[in-house]
């Protein structure tokens, strides 16, 4: 062949690919209002800096016809490209070829590009539109699958992870994602489930839809899978890219700092937290009175809302906020806001990212349903998390910090590096209309007035522990500052411990209460 029929033939090849499963198929693809697996990759990256790799892989099944199938990239493509100016790795499943199907190639070609994250330090981004394992392959997709997930969770703490679920994503094929960093979800495109309707009706008689099986919201707002919703597949990439904003490109790296902003004057603290303990208020105001340009970017907003998690900016870095929120069931714990909250701190704790609490909450969420649900193995995650934790952790008390609520919210006992109460803080074992009714339960009930005596008890127990300065005496807090003071001092809190190190015993892993 000639130099230029070399070319020709070069581009007739690459043209081929590149049509993936071809016009119908597109066509159809789009009518679901889901762009193309290569088009989404072009809508996340920085324009023009999408670099392919193995575009002309092709598949070796020789069963069931397969012989006679082109399957343009086995139904995946992979390569490097910027965000923001920063390298990551990514693939995209091809539905219109095979439905996106994992066959062996299709899962070496992932693997090829995650050992290529790995080694290189480069997050990896993981567009999930498949069909699940492909039939055909047998035990060949399988262990495809396995390969994978073997990898995740080499990667994981290593370099982020990112799933874009936006397709059916089926069978085991879930579970790549859930050993990721991050999950992102679209309204109605967007569905995971281990076990399909088909498989639910032949078991179990019952008849549920996909979108309510396993669609957008169910993920993001009943079973948590989810990090990120979103109303469409463009919205969906904005989201990733403001993340990439936050967070390091591995786990060797700082998160690129931003130019100081101070928070919008809109957002005044001294009116957000109610005098009366009783009653709530939305704690994102408090967080977004003292973070840069009052910019907190929230993760599983619409999960466990009793505990809010996300990143902000105090002084252009890079934070791991994690908040008790009054307005969702006091601010309670219970199993899966542990699982929230504690999830997020060992995020933040393996890049490199500070954490500030703030706190105030009544303990954990009472009741049979919480014991039975697990709520001692799910609570003592967040111990776990935050003991674990070696980054800088600044731990704000705003109002009620009762109990084992007191100690999980990163106290000092849990490693915090700087512990600070508002005047406003209540620091005890319980509230005190419960202390008063259990110390005095006897004498409450022999006395002549019991109400008279009740409140006079509460009165005493407000009196002694409904404050901050008992944790103070004992140094248990290193200071009571007003809430305007609050920013000035996290930020100088963040500065001194920008430097810290903290060497623990040397050991092959913990054993979290997984
Ligand atoms: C091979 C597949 C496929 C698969 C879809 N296709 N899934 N080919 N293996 N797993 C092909 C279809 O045959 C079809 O090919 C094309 O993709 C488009 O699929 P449709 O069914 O027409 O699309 P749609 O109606 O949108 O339905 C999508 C779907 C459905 C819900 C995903 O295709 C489906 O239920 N697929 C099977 C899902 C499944 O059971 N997967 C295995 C899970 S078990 P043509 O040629 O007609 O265009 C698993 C184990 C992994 O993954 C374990 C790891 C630990």
């Amino acid at each position: 062949m000639s130099p230029s029929n070399k070319h020709i033939d070069f581009h007739k090849r690459t043209d081929q690919v590149l049509r993936g499963g071809g016009n119908k198929a597109i066509e159809r693809q789009m009518a679901l209002g889901k762009l193309t697996a290569r088009d989404r990759i072009h809508a996340l990256l920085d324009a023009g800096s999408f670099h392919e790799y193995d575009l002309f892989v092709e598949h070796r099944c020789r069963d069931f016809d397969m012989d006679k199938k082109e399957l343009p990239g086995d139904g995946v493509i992979t390569g490097t490209g910027t965000i923001i100016g920063h390298p990551v790795c990514i693939y995209a499943q091809d539905f219109t070829v095979a439905g996106g199907s994992l066959g062996l190639m299709h899962a070496r070609k992932i693997t090829k590009i995650m050992d290529h994250a790995i080694k290189l330090g480069m997050p990896i981004i993981g567009i999930n539109d498949s069909g699940g394992a492909r039939i055909q392959e047998g035990v060949d997709s399988l262990a495809g699958y396995g390969e994978i997930f073997y990898r995740n969770t080499l990667a994981s703490g290593i370099v982020p992870q990112i799933s874009v679920i936006l397709g059916p994503c089926a069978g085991g094929a879930v579970y790549s994602p859930a050993l990721t960093d991050f999950v992102f979800v679209v309204d109605k495109i967007s569905k995971m489930f281990i076990t399909g309707p088909e498989v639910i009706k032949t078991v179990l008689g019952e008849e549920i839809s996909m979108e309510d099986l396993g669609g957008a919201r169910v993920h993001a707002e009943i079973s948590g899978n989810a990090h990120f919703y979103a109303p469409n597949e463009l919205e969906c990439f904005h989201q990733i890219k403001k993340l990439f904003t936050f967070i390091p490109w591995n786990n060797r790296e700082k998160a690129e700092r931003f130019p100081p902003r101070p928070p919008k004057p809109s957002h005044d603290i001294e009116r957000v937290v109610p005098m009366d303990s009783r009653k709530p208020y939305d704690v994102r105001d408090v967080i977004c009175a003292v973070c840069d340009n009052s910019d907190f970017f929230e993760i599983h907003k619409n999960w466990a809302a009793n505990i809010v998690v996300g990143f902000a900016r105090f002084d252009g870095e890079t934070i791991g906020v994690v908040a008790n929120q009054p307005m969702v069931l006091a601010g309670v714990l219970d199993v899966d806001s542990s699982d929230k909250a504690a999830r997020f701190v060992r995020f933040c704790d393996a890049f490199n990212i500070p954490l500030v609490t703030f706190v105030d909450l009544p303990g954990y969420l009472p009741g049979v349903d919480q014991e039975h649900a697990g709520v001692i193995r799910h609570g003592a995650k967040l111990l776990y998390a935050f003991s674990e934790a070696t980054v800088p952790k600044m731990t704000v008390i705003l109002r009620k910090a009762y109990g084992g609520g007191y100690i999980a919210m990163c106290s000092r006992h849990l490693g915090a590096d700087f512990v600070i109460a508002w005047p406003t803080a209540e620091i005890a074992v319980m509230g005190p209309e419960g202390a008063a009714n259990i110390i005095f339960r006897n004498e409450i009930a022999s006395a002549a007035d019991p109400d008279a005596f009740r409140k006079q008890k509460v009165a005493e127990y407000t009196e002694k522990f409904a404050n901050p300065y008992v944790a103070a005496a004992a140094g248990h807090i290193d200071a009571v500052i007003t809430p305007k003071d609050t920013r000035d001092f996290l930020i100088h809190a963040i500065q001194i411990a920008g430097h810290k190190t903290e060497s623990r015993p040397v050991r092959k892993h913990g054993i979290p209460p997984f």
